[in-house]
């Protein structure tokens, strides 16, 4: 604007001075117009500053030409170098001023330098502060930050995935055996592949193939299962282990497997089964404890658990005229010969033993844990 300004001032002067001089003043509408003192500046007062060669306005733009290491921004020589560059322009700056260099061949730019970006023959290299990346001419891909030959016909992408080709085809296109990518449609639902030189149809996830030999939803909703449908267009589950096909749908549902002795390992008389997802455990019943092996690890599956002899750890028949008779998970407490068993008011494991007219029968307490 102020440039701008600075020119009409000079215009009017000159005009002032023109009108003054002479009766010659014609073209008063050109004040109204811009382009006018845009297009027609005065070389005279054409600068570049000090570093500059020449300056000149061609077609009304402002070019300068500067001393090597020097370039033209905005109106100014200003100094501009990139190492690596071009001998000719190798540093100049565009319109909004910004600094770009033109490298040599497996060079690019990068802060302001040419830096070494090779992707050979046929691509051109760009840098980022991450790294680099590869242009490749059509039917060339990047390989390992090379441009390779990669090419999938006309009806595909292709790319490397490591050291391998990869077309990524059309749709209603397939690769075929010759890594082109060829016509291929096997209709809704399905996906066309080519298998030594033959076309195939093979149903895409989530959908079986029917009677009639086209793909249909069938979807056991979970991964590793596979969905069938029979000849009476009903869908089957083949569920992983520890799953099962739900009563009530086509798809695969946690499988309880304690409630079927068929279904677990687990030992039924000193173990109890636990249901998880998508397996089972195996725990010690009460009164059970777990079998150790000589390296401390223990496989209850396997082993199942041991019975604890309550009567060793500690006298649990407190009365007199008892003893302690270890059972499976438990123990009793038994009346010594002559005694028969009385029963306490309170709670049975306080039974206690008194001499009895029926010495004879055998009395015991039982004390179950379960
Ligand atoms: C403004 O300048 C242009 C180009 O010089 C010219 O074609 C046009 O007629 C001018 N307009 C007026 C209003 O003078
Ligand atoms: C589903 O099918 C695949 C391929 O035939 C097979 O590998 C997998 O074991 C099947 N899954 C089940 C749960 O049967």
């Amino acid at each position: 604007m102020i440039v701008r300004f600075g020119y009409w001032l000079v215009l009017l002067t000159v005009c002032c001075v023109t009108l003054a001089n002479s009766e010659v003043y014609t073209d008063e509408v050109e004040f109204d117009n811009n382009t006018f003192v845009d297009n027609v500046p005065f070389q005279s007062d054409c600068d570049c500053g000090k570093f500059s060669r020449s300056c000149s306005y061609v077609e009304g733009k402002k070019k300068c030409i500067c001393y090597d290491l020097y370039a033209d921004k905005q109106g100014t020589c200003v100094s501009c170098y990139c190492k690596n560059a071009n001998y000719y322009n190798r540093c100049e700056f565009d319109d909004s001023g910004s600094k770009k260099c033109n490298c040599l061949k497996g060079y690019a730019e990068l802060n302001g330098d040419c830096q070494e970006c090779n992707c050979g023959e046929h691509g051109n290299c760009i840098l980022y502060a991450w790294g680099k990346t590869c242009r490749c001419e059509n039917g060339y891909a990047d390989n390992y930050g090379t441009c390779k030959e990669c090419d999938c016909g006309e009806h595909g992408i292709c790319s490397f995935s490591a050291e391998y080709k990869q077309c990524s085809c059309d749709s209603k296109f397939a690769e075929n055996d010759f890594g082109k990518c060829e016509a291929c449609d096997c209709g809704e639902n399905a996906r066309c592949t080519f298998n030594a030189g033959k076309k195939q149809c093979v149903c895409k996830h989530g959908f079986a193939e029917n009677f009639l030999g086209k793909c249909k939803e069938c979807d056991c909703k979970m991964d590793d299962s596979n969905c069938t449908i029979d000849g009476f267009a009903i869908k089957k589950c083949q569920c992983p282990k520890g799953f099962e096909q739900s009563k009530d749908n086509p798809v695969c549902i946690e499988k309880d497997e304690c409630l079927s002795p068929e279904d677990n390992d687990c030992d039924p008389i000193s173990t109890k089964c636990v249901n998880t997802r998508g397996s089972y455990d195996c725990v010690c019943k009460e009164g059970f404890q777990i079998i150790y092996n000589i390296l401390g690890y223990y496989d209850i599956k396997k082993d199942g658990c041991k019975d604890i002899d309550e009567c060793l750890d500690y006298s649990p028949c407190i009365h007199l005229h008892t003893r302690c008779v270890n059972t499976p998970g438990s123990y009793k407490c038994e009346c010594t010969a002559g005694y028969s068993l009385e029963k306490d008011s309170y709670a049975e494991k306080y039974n206690y033993c008194s001499e009895g007219a029926r010495p004879w029968k055998t009395a015991s307490i039982v004390v179950q844990f379960v």
